[in-house]
C-alpha cells in the first residue's frame, strides 16, 4: 500500500509549473520546439563583477563551511541590504535586527507562515497571487481568506469590504506589488490605507516586493515599510532572483519588525544552516555595486512587453500593457472564452509548442486568463506571434 502523505499536503492543488512542464515533456518529446513563457524564470547572465565575486570568493578562509550568523560575511551582507533599502526607499533599518536574508524569498515566505499559524488560523491572501503566498498558509494548516483582486478595482483587495470576524481570526496578511501575475501597481496611498486597516488587528502583514524594480515609469515601487506606523506589523520580502537574474543561486531577504523576524529566524534555524556563504559575499556585491544593470534589463524586458502587447493586439488577441513587472497578463482570446484556463493552456501547448501559465495557478481568481513570462528573446517572441496569428485565424 502506498504511504499516505500529511493532510495537509493532500490539500494542496497540484503545482502549477509541474503540470504544465509535463505538457511541455510530452510535446518537446514529439519534436516540437517549445517557446517557454511559462515560469519567470529570467534568461539573463547576472552582472559580470558579481560572477566574478562568487568566483573569487570560492578561495576564501572557511568559505565553504556553514554560515554562521554573526561572521564579517553573514554582517556585510545584513548591512549591504539595510544600505540598499535606505538608498531605494529611505527607510532606515538595523541590520541586526530588522534584517534577514532567506535561502530566496520564496523559502522566507513558506516559513514565515509555518512559524506564525496555528492549525486553522485565518490568512488573508490575495487571489490571484503568487502561488507559496496561499500553498505556504495550506501547508502550515491554515486556512485562506481570498482577497479577490479585480481588474475593475486595478487587481487591489478591498480592504473594507473583509468581514470584521474574519479579520479578528486572521493572523497573516499577503500584499504584493508589483503584482505578479497581474502586473498591477500600488502607490504610498494605497500602504497608508493597509496600515489604518491593519493597525489594531494583531495581524501580520507581508510584502512581497519582488518586483520593485521594474516599473517602467517611475523606476522603483514604494516599499511598505514608507507608510508611517508599518514597522509594528510588517515584513516585507525581497530577492536578488529578478534585479540580478540570480534566480538559480537562491538569495532573497525579509526585512521590518523585528518580533516577527525573529520567530522567523528561529523556524529557520530548525531547518537550514543558512545561505552558502560564497553567495552572500557575490549578493553583497549586487547590491553595494553598480546598478545600470537593473535599469539595463529592466528596458529590455519593457521592449519585450511591447513587441509580446502590440503583436498580440494586431493579430486579435485584445490585450493591455502592463506598467510594471515581466508578465503580461490577459484574458483568454475572444473565441476561446468558453474554455477554462486550464484547458485553454493545454491545448495552445498541442496546437503551437506555446507554453503560458494558465491563470487558476495562481488561484481561483485567476480563472479566464493566462500569463506570459517574457523571459525569451525578441527572435523567439516574433516567432510566437507568427504560431498565434495561424492558432487564432483557425477559430475566427
Ligand atoms: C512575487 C514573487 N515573490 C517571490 C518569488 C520567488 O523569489 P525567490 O527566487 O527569491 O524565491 C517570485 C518568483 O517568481 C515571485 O514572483
Amino acid at each position: 500500500m502506498p504511504m499516505e502523505e500529511a493532510h495537509r499536503m493532500m490539500r494542496l492543488p497540484p503545482y502549477l509549473f509541474t503540470v504544465v512542464d509535463g505538457w511541455k515533456k510530452e510535446v518537446k518529446a514529439a519534436g516540437v520546439d517549445v517557446i517557454d513563457f511559462s515560469m519567470g524564470n529570467p534568461d539573463f547572465d547576472p552582472p559580470a563583477h558579481v560572477t566574478r565575486a562568487l568566483k573569487e570568493a570560492m578561495s576564501m578562509p572557511g568559505i565553504h563551511r556553514y554560515s554562521k550568523r554573526d561572521d564579517v560575511i553573514e554582517k556585510t551582507l545584513r548591512k549591504a541590504i539595510a544600505d540598499w533599502y535606505m538608498g531605494r526607499f529611505k527607510v532606515e533599518l538595523d541590520p541586526e535586527t530588522e534584517v534577514l536574508p532567506l535561502i530566496g524569498s520564496k523559502e522566507g515566505i513558506a516559513h514565515l507562515a509555518l512559524a506564525y499559524m496555528n492549525n486553522n488560523d485565518l490568512a488573508l491572501v490575495p487571489s490571484p497571487a503568487y502561488p507559496v503566498h496561499f500553498n505556504g498558509i495550506i501547508m502550515a494548516g491554515g486556512i485562506l481568506y481570498n482577497l479577490p483582486l479585480k481588474e475593475e478595482n486595478d487587481y487591489l483587495p478591498e480592504l473594507h469590504s473583509i468581514p470584521r470576524e474574519t479579520t479578528r481570526l486572521s493572523k497573516l496578511m499577503f500584499l504584493s506589488y508589483p503584482h505578479n501575475p497581474t502586473a498591477a501597481t500600488c502607490d504610498l496611498d494605497f500602504y497608508e490605507k493597509v496600515v489604518h486597516f491593519a493597525h489594531d488587528k494583531n495581524i501580520i502583514v507581508a510584502s512581497d516586493i519582488a518586483y520593485s524594480d521594474f516599473v517602467f515609469n517611475k523606476r522603483t515601487a514604494p516599499s511598505m515599510l514608507q507608510a508611517k506606523g508599518a514597522r509594528k506589523f510588517c515584513v516585507e520580502f525581497h530577492t536578488l532572483s529578478k534585479s540580478y537574474s540570480m534566480a538559480g543561486w537562491r538569495l532573497g531577504f525579509a526585512v521590518g519588525n523585528k518580533e516577527i523576524l525573529a520567530g522567523l529566524n528561529k523556524t529557520k534555524s530548525y531547518v537550514d544552516f543558512g545561505i552558502f556563504r560564497g553567495v552572500q559575499v557575490a549578493a553583497t556585491a549586487a547590491l553595494t555595486g553598480p546598478q545600470a544593470y537593473v535599469s539595463k534589463i529592466r528596458n529590455i524586458y519593457k521592449h519585450r512587453i511591447d513587441l509580446l502587447v502590440d503583436g498580440l493586439n494586431k493579430i486579435g488577441w485584445v490585450t493591455p500593457k502592463p506598467k510594471a513587472t515581466f508578465y503580461v497578463w490577459t484574458k483568454l482570446p475572444d473565441p476561446y472564452r468558453a474554455l477554462s484556463c486550464m484547458e485553454f493552456t493545454e491545448l495552445l501547448m498541442r496546437q503551437t509548442g506555446i507554453a503560458v501559465a494558465p491563470g487558476t495557478g495562481f488561484g481561483e481568481y485567476g480563472e479566464g486568463y493566462v500569463r506570459f513570462a517574457l523571459v525569451v528573446d525578441d527572435a523567439k517572441i516574433a516567432k510566437a506571434l507568427e504560431r498565434l496569428k495561424k492558432f487564432l485565424e483557425i477559430k475566427v
